[in-house]
């Protein structure tokens, strides 16, 4: 199949089935602390996964923008992206597996036009907790895949985002990606069938002691990769020959003046890279090339891109970044509004940090070659390493994969102490954040849910009724609101705002929720940040008389609940946007 449009064909087919398309939720997170990135297209459905309502309803898909950076050494062979996009599609208590199977079976083989002699599946083998998938098997062998086309497994047929959480069993569905005849069992190691979709049941929930309990309701929860699918359908060992990848290329090509063969590894880099670093710049979060969190990943992402370029002989200081990026905005601004939206952030997002790099790369460049020309024996260590992060802003990706073009290794571990170390002293009393596994929807969360919207009420109150909400972030340690505002707040306005929140709080404000039209919700003046993005029908919280805001939840039923608000900085986050950090206590 050429130039498969296969975002389009998903969704279309799914909402032929009654589901509704949502959006794709921001590659920030927007209320979970514990991941920098969303990774997979159910993250930002975990509320609904467990149990709580969606105001679009129970049957959706979306394509989602996910981020995935734990190994960035990969990205370079034709299989590994940094960005990606997941299609899926959602049953929250709806149908379940024997719908979810067949419409499968329906997309793959009648609008891909798969044949089902290419398609093989796994389920679930069984184990102590759960049994044996014996209904997938029936409904695979019933819509026509043979008995040794299905493989069973325990291990890779459960699916968990992370350590706890909504979980379940699953069924896998995988392409004989080879020219040399199907053979007639299906080995699931045999890595000529590729997986391309995953049907995850998701009935269960981990908890923190190893134990696992029904969820409130049944629920399906897929997931097919883009890229990987698209380059499968178009007969591609390597995605980035894909139709996804190939304007980029083809780009890349032109402006290095050079073949993509023979160059591969540069130009996926530079493809990859950059197009998750104009993701992430465009992202409503407001990221910026910085040295923690999301912003050290974009600033790592960028510098490896230059590095590659200059690889290529691209004169590093000429518009190259800035024609990749016009290119890709072009091919996903009718997708992503925050894309085209933010076109003129993502551009100079990416020049400044290219000329911040420029600056030192080439003395850094020199500083390795003295490095290497001195060193005894083929270990770099973690000084050197940090000396050429600290000096030169190398990121340590970049120090590895230049050793590694010369036969040296690095002290990674060394170099990850000591910038850990480096960047504790830094940050005193930094928050513990990034503690691995989901964020639930804990009380101590659901409290400081609540107080953001007091917090974003009382700054209308007090400074401005046109500020609203830019971003906001929440741990169980603290609150996080970004706002439009063109001042630094004065400590009288600190303390007004903090007073104002504290005295709805005493109030005992109760906190009450209604569905209703968007329409009517924006007539009634409720707050929301992106009103194109919600669904006709959404969902509205109200405190009182003081705050009505489009929100998904969850909150606290009365303001009383909160305890004592106290803002503990205010701060500028990026032009015209402050940002407050708040406790309860
Ligand atoms: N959660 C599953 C996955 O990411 C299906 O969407 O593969």
């Amino acid at each position: 199949m050429e130039n498969t449009n296969l975002k389009d064909l998903y969704i279309n087919f799914f909402v032929s089935k009654g589901h509704v398309q949502i959006p794709s939720a921001p590659v920030v997170p927007e209320n979970d602390p514990s991941v920098l990135f969303n990774t997979a297209g159910m993250q930002p459905l975990i509320p609904y996964l467990m149990g709580q309502k969606h105001p679009y309803g129970t049957r959706l898909c979306d394509y989602q923008k996910c981020i995935r950076t734990n190994d960035l050494d990969e990205i370079g062979d034709g299989t590994h992206h940094t960005f990606f996009e997941m299609l899926g599609n959602w049953s929250l208590g709806d149908y379940f597996k024997q719908e979810a199977i067949t419409w499968s079976f329906e997309f793959l083989t009648t609008v891909l036009n798969i044949p089902v002699e290419k398609l093989a599946v796994t389920v679930f083998a069984g184990n102590d907790l759960i049994p044996k998938d014996t209904e997938a098997i029936e409904l695979w062998k019933k819509l026509g895949i043979k008995e040794e086309r299905i493989a069973q497994t325990v291990e890779d047929n459960f699916w968990i985002a992370g350590d706890t959480g909504p979980c379940g069993s699953d069924s896998e569905m995988f392409y004989w990606r080879s020219n040399e005849p199907v053979p007639d069992k299906f080995d699931p190691e045999d890595d000529r069938w590729v997986e391309i979709w995953n049907d995850v049941f998701m009935q269960f929930e981990k908890h923190e002691d190893g134990t696992i309990t029904e969820l409130p309701k049944k629920n399906v929860d897929t997931g097919m990769g883009v890229e990987r699918t698209t380059a499968i359908l178009e007969g591609k060992t390597d995605n980035y020959a894909s139709s996804i990848w190939k304007p980029i290329i083809s780009l890349i090509e032109e402006i290095s003046d050079l073949p993509y063969e023979g160059n591969e590894k540069s130009m996926r880099i530079i493809a990859d890279h950059i197009r998750t670093a104009v993701f992430i710049l465009a992202d409503n979060a407001g990221i910026k090339p910085s040295n923690t969190d999301q912003g050290y990943i974009l600033r790592r992402l960028i510098r490896r891109a230059i590095r590659h370029a200059k690889k290529l002989n691209i004169d590093v200081n000429s518009d190259w970044d800035q024609r990749i990026a016009n290119k890709l905005i072009d091919m996903y601004g009718d997708y992503y509004q925050e894309v085209k939206e933010n076109k003129q952030v993502v551009l100079e997002g990416l020049s400044n940090e290219k000329v911040k790099f420029n600056r030192t790369l080439e003395k850094g460049l020199k500083e390795f070659e003295k490095i290497v020309s001195n060193l005894n024996g083929d270990l770099l260590d973690k000084d050197l390493a940090f000396k050429l992060y600290d000096t030169y802003g190398f990121p340590i990706e970049l120090t590895v994969e230049l050793a590694l073009e010369k036969g040296i290794k690095v002290d990674e571990e060394g170099f990850k102490q000591k910038f850990k170390e480096h960047q504790e002293k830094s940050r005193a009393g930094s928050e513990q954040k990034f503690k691995g596994g989901l964020a639930g929807n804990s009380e101590v969360e659901t409290k400081y849910h609540t107080a953001t919207h007091l917090l974003n009420a009382a700054l209308k109150v007090i400074v401005d009724k046109n500020i609203h909400q830019r971003g906001s972030n929440i741990t169980v340690e603290r609150m996080r609101f970004d706002f439009n505002c063109d001042h630094k707040l004065t400590d009288e306005e600190k303390q007004k705002v903090e007073d104002l929140v504290n005295e709805w709080i005493k109030e005992g404000l109760d906190v009450t929720v209604t569905e209703m039209s968007k329409e009517e919700a924006i007539a009634s003046g409720a707050e929301c940040m992106f009103i194109e993005k919600y669904p006709d029908i959404v969902t509205v919280y109200t405190i009182g008389d003081v705050s009505k805001e489009l929100c998904g939840g969850p909150h606290v039923k009365n303001t009383s609940e909160l305890g004592h608000f106290k803002i503990k900085k205010e701060e500028a986050s990026s032009a015209g946007v402050r940002r407050i950090k708040a406790i309860l206590e």
